[in-house]
């Protein structure tokens, strides 16, 4: 269990960062000591569990088990009646069809970067445009002197866009598991050209249903199954929640073993996505594995049992719809096609993943 206190947590963080935690931290111990072991991290005796059986039990056994870390108000601090309320306050928005549908326009405007455009804001973007074709006379009141005002007001709104969308990330946490699911989808798209055409066909037939302009509907979104296909095997290889701890409220006994009360357990999603017994060839990226249905408690990047990601629903509309736009009006390509990923401890391309995108001629 290692040292005193400290335990195993350097080693654990430093495989963390580097997105290797299965291959240095848990693969090596479950050679050594099998699928449950139990090492010592941030403090707490920690029992690391692994295999469907395993996730099942953990994930489901939900008066055994409290989830840690999230501050007292929270909802994954919340237990029985109270964790219910909020789930139902949440899934209100995120799980009923009747609100996705009338998500759909919100969501729809508000895909790529999320910019209300206000009808002021074309009027200045008119003033530039003004100024590009006048002779520049830099005079008070001349279109050139104008534009160049405008240009500065445009400059100060995308600040304060990014300002505004940069806080939000910040006390939003569950968009970034968003984002970096699609990132990784983009990623593998772009390793993957046979895949992409795929997808990209799926796109076009429900774009050449459609009146220029019109919304997205559900029906739409359940016509995207490849797509969904491609997401899902996208996040087996990179689960944007690698997993999360439990701590035991009373002993638990387990398979002969005890956890005692106080302890914590952590479950991660890496040692089914990264089983050959679930996953045939499992660092293939091959997104038809999804099109037979996963046996329960193996493919986890939601997690599982009562507290499965209340926000799945959402977050699968959001990403469908995000793809959709893109690849039916953009065409893009990477600059750093193999930047290692790092996790802080979210994870995230290390460079940013900046990519070359360009408007497609309609
Ligand atoms: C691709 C995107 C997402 C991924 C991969 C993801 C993943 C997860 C996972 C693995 C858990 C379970 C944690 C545990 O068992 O300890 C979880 C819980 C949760 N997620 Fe997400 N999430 C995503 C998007 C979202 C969004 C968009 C929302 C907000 C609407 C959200 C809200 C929640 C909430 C409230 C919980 C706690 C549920 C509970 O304790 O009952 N998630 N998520």
């Amino acid at each position: 269990m290692g040292l005193p206190w400290i335990g195993e947590t350097m080693e654990f963080y430093k495989a963390q960062r580097t997105n290797k935690l299965f291959e240095e931290f848990v693969q090596p111990r479950i050679h050594k000591y099998g699928k449950i072991f139990k090492t010592w991290l941030m403090g707490s005796p920690t029992v690391v569990v692994n295999g469907p059986d395993t996730n099942r039990f953990f994930l489901s056994n939900e008066f055994k088990l409290s989830v840690q870390l999230m501050g007292n108000d929270s909802i994954m601090e919340k237990q029985g009646e109270q964790h219910w309320c909020l789930r139902g306050i949440i899934a209100s928005s995120s799980f009923s069809c009747a609100g996705h549908e009338g998500m759909m326009p919100k969501i729809c405007d508000s895909c790529l970067l999320g910019i209300n455009v206000e009808p002021q804001m074309l009027g200045i973007f008119e003033r530039v445009l003004e100024g590009v074709f006048a002779p520049p006379i830099r005079v008070p009141g001349s279109k050139f002197s104008r534009a160049k005002k405008a240009r500065e007001e445009i400059e100060r709104v995308l600040i304060d866009v990014v300002r505004e969308k940069k806080e939000e990330e910040r006390e939003n946490k569950p968009h970034d598991t968003t984002s970096f699911a699609i990132a990784m989808t983009f990623r593998m798209l772009a390793h993957h050209p046979n895949c992409f055409s795929l997808l990209l066909q799926e796109h076009a037939d429900i774009l050449s249903n459609k009146r220029a302009g019109e919304y997205l509907t559900m029906e739409d979104t359940k016509k995207m199954k490849y797509t969904w296909q491609v997401v899902r095997e996208s996040i087996r290889l990179f689960p944007p929640i690698f997993g999360s701890f439990r701590k035991a409220i009373s002993d638990i006994e387990y398979e002969g073993f005890i956890i005692p009360k106080g302890w914590k357990v952590l479950w991660t999603t890496y040692a089914t996505h990264y089983n050959e017994d679930y996953f045939p060839d499992h660092m293939a990226f091959d997104p038809s594995r999804f099109e037979e249905p996963i046996q329960p408690y193996v493919f986890l990047p939601f997690g599982g049992g009562p507290r499965m990601c209340a926000g799945y629903q959402l977050a699968k509309l959001n990403i469908l719809i995000f793809v959709h736009f893109v690849v039916t009006h953009y065409n893009w390509s990477h600059q750093y096609l193999d930047e290692p990923i790092t996790m802080d401890p979210l994870p995230f391309p290390s460079h940013g993943m900046p990519i070359n995108i360009y408007r497609k001629k309609l």
